[in-house]
């Protein structure tokens, strides 16, 4: 697809082919696309958000059930590498840059459970499995109730750009609720609250009230534009495009 976009930033894969204008990039170039192997129009929108203003378009790339195997490995990184080579072999003719994402979500004192094993723990045991699985974890206290059912969701994004794999990762720290509230969202939102950020969107120990804050509420129970801000998978698309512009800017 033939794109014209005016930039303020530099970045190789768009200054291909462009010259610059009253200051501005003006580049006129074929936009790279990166195929997302994903069934989620959530994941695509975001990608497609992330990527898109570097000049790469974002397109979906559904597959038949059952054709990517789900592997059994002990970290999403181990997870999503191996699924990108399965997604590599469905890369449409001509075509370079396939990407996937994985995540989960790790309950500290399960020792990380259900980790690489979120969405089968999802479909079996669901929140209640797992409020159940807490429930000797409680306390009058918040901070302290926050601290005893520490929790983070953690994403990773993997994309194959022809010849190499670049890896992005991002968590979200927080705690298990102790019950179930909010029908936003997804999976395992409705149990989750994420700790307060501050000013830089960092994470703040528990307790301590942040400039971003859910005041309390379950990912379930705030609108998804809130959710973005603290997102594991944008913090993982986030260094997935830093780590392709630094890349870009050395070639
Ligand atoms: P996936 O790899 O993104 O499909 O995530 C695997 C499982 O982790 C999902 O089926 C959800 O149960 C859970 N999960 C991952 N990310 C989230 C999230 O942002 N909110 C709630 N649950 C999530």
């Amino acid at each position: 697809m033939l794109i014209h976009q005016s930039y303020q930033i530099t970045l190789k894969s768009v200054l291909k082919g462009g010259i610059i204008l009253g200051g501005n990039i003006v580049a006129w170039t074929m936009s790279t696309v990166i195929w997302f192997l994903t069934g989620n129009e959530g994941k695509l929108a975001e990608a497609t958000q992330h990527l898109g203003p570097l000049g790469y378009e974002v397109r979906q790339l559904s597959l038949p059930k059952g054709t990517i195997v789900e592997p059994q490995l002990d970290t999403l990184e181990e997870v999503a590498i191996a699924k990108l080579e399965q997604a590599k072999q469905h890369l449409p003719t001509g075509d370079t840059h396939i990407m996937v994402e994985d995540a989960g979500l790790f309950v500290n004192p399960l020792d990380g459970f259900p980790g690489v094993y979120s969405s089968h723990a999802f479909k079996t045991i669901g929140n209640p499995g797992l409020l159940r699985l807490l429930s000797h974890l409680q306390s009058e206290d918040p901070v302290q109730a926050a601290s005893l059912r520490s929790a983070s969701f953690q994403a990773v994004a993997a994309l194959w750009d022809g010849s190499r794999v670049i890896l992005g990762s991002g968590v979200c720290p927080g705690a298990i609720a102790s019950t179930v509230s909010g029908e936003e969202g997804f999976g395992f939102d409705p149990i989750f609250v994420p700790l307060d950020l501050d000013e830089f969107g960092q994470p703040l120990p528990p307790g301590v009230y942040g400039t971003t804050s859910t005041h309390g509420a379950t990912f379930g129970s705030v609108p998804q534009t809130t959710k973005q801000i603290f997102s594991h998978r944008r913090r993982a698309l986030d260094a997935l495009v830093a780590e392709l512009s630094s890349q870009s800017e050395h070639e």
